[in-house]
This record gives C-alpha cells, sequence and structure tokens, in this order.
C-alpha cells in the first residue's frame, strides 16, 4: 500500500463528459464511438420493449451466473476456504437470489425485513450473515436461535445480543464490524468498532470472555466500488493484526476474516476518464491482494475468508430499456438551415453552456438512483447514421433534478426510440420508489435466452392495497 494513494482522479479537464466526448472535441479526428444494443442476450431490445412495455428492467441470467463463477474461481483457486455470501441489498429480487443460492452463495442480510426474504427464499439460520447498523430485538432472538452469524455493529447491539443470549442459554458464535482506515478515501466510519482507538480489541475481548458468545468473525467491509486492491491488503493485514492480538492476549484465534464487499463492476463514475478496462482492476487483482496476505500463514492458523459481494456479481447482469417520450430545446437547432439556429446562441448565453439537444425518457432518477454517481450507459436499438451531438438524457418526473446524463454524446433519435441504460443492475431497483409513477416490470432472459416475467409492474391496486380511509373521510 503506498501512503499516496489518493483515490480515482476526477479529470478536470473532462468535467463530467465521458470519455467518448474526448473524441468529439478533437479537432484533427472526430469521434466514431458510437455505442448500440439491440439485443440482450439474444432477444432484441424492441420486441422486450413491445411485449412488456417500457421502462423495462431486464437482467441476464448468464452474466449474473458467469460473474459469479469468475469470482469463485478467482478466490477459490488461490484459497479453497472461501466462502462467498450474496448483499440481499444490492438485488433483492427472489429470482436474482435465487440464481445465486444455485450458485452456492449463503446470504448476507442488513435487516429483519431482508433476513425474512433470505429465510421465505429456502436459506438456513446457518447460511445467514446478519450485518446492518440496527437489529431489533425480536430479529436478534431470532436469528440466535435459527444459527444465523450476527456482525455486530456496536455497544449497544452488543448489550442485548448478551442479554438475549443469556435468556436462551446456550452458546452462540457471533462476529464484530470493524473500521479502520486502509487509505481508501472516502473513509467509512459509520459502522464496526474502532480498531485505531481499542474500540474494537475490547469489544472483541468482551466477547471472547462472555461464554455465551464466541467470537466467529473478524469483519470489515470497507466502502463500496473500490479501485484499488491495496487497501484490501492493508485490511487484511489490520484484521491479521487484531487477531494474532487477541490470540496471544486470550488464546482464542478466530476462525473467520470477512472482507465484506466493494469490488466495482465495469462502470465509470461522472467524470472519470474510461476505458473501464483501464480503470477498473480485475476480480484477480482483488483475489491476489487478500489472499496473498493470508496464504502466508501457517497453514493451521488459516481462516475461513468468507465475502459478502454485491455490485460485482450484478450491476452488469441489469439493464432498463426506456423509450424516448420528447424532444427538447436545442434538438431542432442542429438541424440545417434551421430558421431556429440563432436560439443556440440564446440558449448558451441563457444557461451559460453550449446548447444541447435533450431527450425525455418514460424514466427517471426514482429508477436510477445510482446515476447520482454514475455515468450510466445509454445506448440506442438502431444505429442512426450521422452526426453525435451532446445531449442531455431527462428523466419523466416533475423535478428539475432529474437528470439521468448531463452530457452524452447520441445520434438524432426521435420519439419512440429505445434507449437502454446499462449497467443498472446493482441497488437501482432496490432503491426505486413511487414517486409519481408506479415501478415497471422486471424480466429475466434465462440461459436459453427465453425471457421471463420476474416482477410484475405495479398498478393502483397494488398500491393502494398498504392503505386505509378512516371512516370520517370514506365515501363522497
Ligand atoms: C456490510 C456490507 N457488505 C457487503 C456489501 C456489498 O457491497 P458491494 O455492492 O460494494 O459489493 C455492502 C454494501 O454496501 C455492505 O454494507
Amino acid at each position: 500500500m503506498t501512503e499516496s494513494y489518493k483515490g480515482p482522479e476526477i479529470s478536470d479537464e473532462l468535467g463530467n463528459l465521458p470519455i467518448e466526448s474526448a473524441a468529439e472535441r478533437n479537432p484533427i479526428s472526430r469521434g466514431t464511438f458510437r455505442s448500440i444494443l439491440s439485443t440482450i442476450d439474444g432477444r432484441t431490445v424492441e420486441e422486450l420493449a413491445k411485449q412488456y412495455e417500457t421502462p423495462l428492467f431486464v437482467f441476464s441470467e448468464k452474466r449474473v451466473r458467469s460473474q459469479a463463477q469468475t469470482m469463485r474461481e478467482a478466490f477459490r483457486s488461490r484459497y479453497p476456504n472461501t466462502n462467498f455470501a450474496w448483499s440481499f441489498k444490492t438485488n433483492r429480487l427472489d429470482a436474482i437470489c435465487r440464481i445465486l443460492q444455485q450458485e452456492g452463495w449463503s446470504a448476507e442480510v442488513v435487516s429483519s425485513f431482508e433476513y425474512g426474504k433470505a429465510r421465505h427464499l429456502g436459506y438456513s439460520g446457518e447460511q445467514i450473515v446478519f450485518n446492518g447498523p440496527y437489529k431489533r430485538r425480536d430479529s436478534i432472538e431470532r436469528a440466535l436461535r435459527e444459527g444465523a452469524l450476527i456482525q455486530i455493529d456496536n455497544w449497544d447491539e452488543l448489550a442485548t445480543i448478551e442479554s438475549v443470549a443469556s435468556e436462551l442459554g446456550g452458546t452462540y458464535d457471533v462476529g464484530v464490524r470493524v473500521w479502520l482506515n486502509s487509505t481508501h478515501a472516502p473513509l467509512w466510519s459509520k459502522f464496526g468498532f474502532n480498531l485505531a482507538n481499542g474500540e474494537a480489541y475490547h469489544a472483541a475481548q468482551r466477547i471472547i470472555d462472555n461464554p455465551a458468545l464466541r467470537l466467529h468473525t473478524l469483519h470489515c467491509h470497507i466502502g463500496t466500488y473500490l479501485l484499488d486492491p491495496e487497501a484490501y491488503r492493508l485490511t487484511v493485514q489490520a484484521l491479521l493484526g487484531l487477531r494474532k492480538e487477541l490470540h496471544d492476549d486470550t488464546g482464542h484465534l478466530v476462525s473467520c476474516l470477512n472482507l465484506g464487499g466493494g469490488f466495482p463492476s465495469n462502470s465509470l463514475l461522472h467524470g472519470m476518464p474510461g476505458p473501464t478496462e483501464k480503470t477498473i482492476p480485475t476480480i484477480d487483482a482483488y483475489a491476489d491482494a487478500i489472499t496473498s496476505e493470508l496464504g502466508q500463514l501457517p497453514e493451521a492458523e488459516q481462516p475461513l475468508l468468507r465475502l459478502e459481494s454485491g455490485r460485482y456479481l450484478v450491476d452488469e447482469a441489469g439493464f432498463l430499456i426506456t423509450s424516448i417520450v420528447a424532444t427538447k430545446g436545442a434538438a431542432y437547432l442542429h438541424r440545417p438551415g434551421s430558421p431556429l439556429a440563432d436560439l443556440a446562441l440564446k440558449e448558451k448565453n441563457l444557461t451559460g453552456q453550449p446548447a444541447k439537444l435533450s431527450y425525455v425518457l418514460d424514466a427517471g432518477v426514482n429508477l436510477l438512483f445510482t446515476a447520482a454517481w454514475f455515468a450510466i450507459n445509454a445506448s440506442p436499438h438502431r444505429s442512426v447514421p450521422g452526426q453525435l451531438f451532446p445531449t442531455r438524457l431527462l428523466g419523466d418526473l416533475c423535478m428539475e433534478i432529474d437528470v439521468i446524463r448531463e452530457n452524452i454524446n447520441l445520434p438524432h433519435l426521435s420519439v419512440g426510440d429505445y434507449l437502454t441504460l446499462h449497467p443498472v443492475g446493482a441497488y437501482n431497483f432496490d432503491q426505486s420508489m413511487q414517486f409519481i409513477h408506479l415501478r415497471p416490470a422486471v424480466v429475466l432472459i434465462d440461459e436459453a435466452g427465453e425471457p421471463h416475467l420476474i416482477r410484475q409492474r405495479e398498478d393502483i391496486e397494488y398500491v393502494g392495497s398498504r392503505e386505509r380511509l378512516p371512516d370520517h373521510l370514506d365515501g363522497g
């Protein structure tokens, strides 16, 4: 780990323009980059859009499985004693969870809702790791009774667990979440016990001293979309240091190190230069950094390694097919000979920015939570000849901030054209909400290329079923 690591460089020169636009601004050779997405796993975007309506989330089963297999191979080939847990909050759709369950992933949950979901899907308690900053007492009791591994976040939770465990009788495996400075910025400090000030040591020691508890795991999830494998190496070193200190002082050797998730998908933050192949390390690079540290321990002392991956497994498997429902502003100005051409200048004077085409899509940021940070790709379903123009992609919410891309180069498209947004498989569906529109349908394309509806489009009855009118407001 180098002291000077500062995280991904955000280029001032590019601002929030994607790397492709550098080609557009090149005076010697104009850009030829054209992104088109006409099929997903053999199904045409047009056919999917017509069959299920847009907006439409589409997931590729093939992609989820291949990511899982690549990750398994990367870690197990280097360190066979690796266990994988699927981070439910990244995407809790039953079909997605089931695919990962079939791939051998256990469940990582962060709330009683997710815990219940995992049990409903057939995970046994022993196959569940229970994280999160707040666990209700009744969930703690259920998790302990069912043999789930609670990774303790704070002193109050530890006190509740001690009390529940003594009420239940018996001995229960638990973990502690640790936060530490892996030099990755920003430093996450909301979760767990601080390593540097000794909190983590004291919490661990208190657990070891309690005959009702057994300290099974040291856990640390340093962040998400981490672009430096060395941050993981440092984390492993720090956790191994704590483990050794506890072993030396108490004789107890912690049997599992859980490094959380955080491995990136092939995506770029706004303003980050690509291409992703150059910016995003491979999963092998992370596996190397983590397992080479563990591999240096004498075999008898090598812990179980657990990982709780989310984004890496599903982000690229998810697409959102949208339709263009309106073109706005400068859309007309680029047409040769347009009598409105001087409006472009007026727009520039007004906004301080060059006039842009704007397309309104039938999906907004209520479905695309990650659009705030990530420069989500938008690809037309058909090839459109001619120049590419700087374009703004607007959502369909009645809110000025509903902008999916401030600047993306696209050809002239028309109302009715489909634009597929990708990758959007991580966190977007789970954080989506019915702000002025209901949530769309979700389709999974199986490995044979067959689409399956895995979540119906919502309707008024679905949303209304939870509401109640008190008697005095009923009728009329
Ligand atoms: C405790 C924990 N584990 C795992 C994950 C999954 O992270 P990612 O999607 O970055 O792999 C998260 C997400 O933030 C988390 O909070």
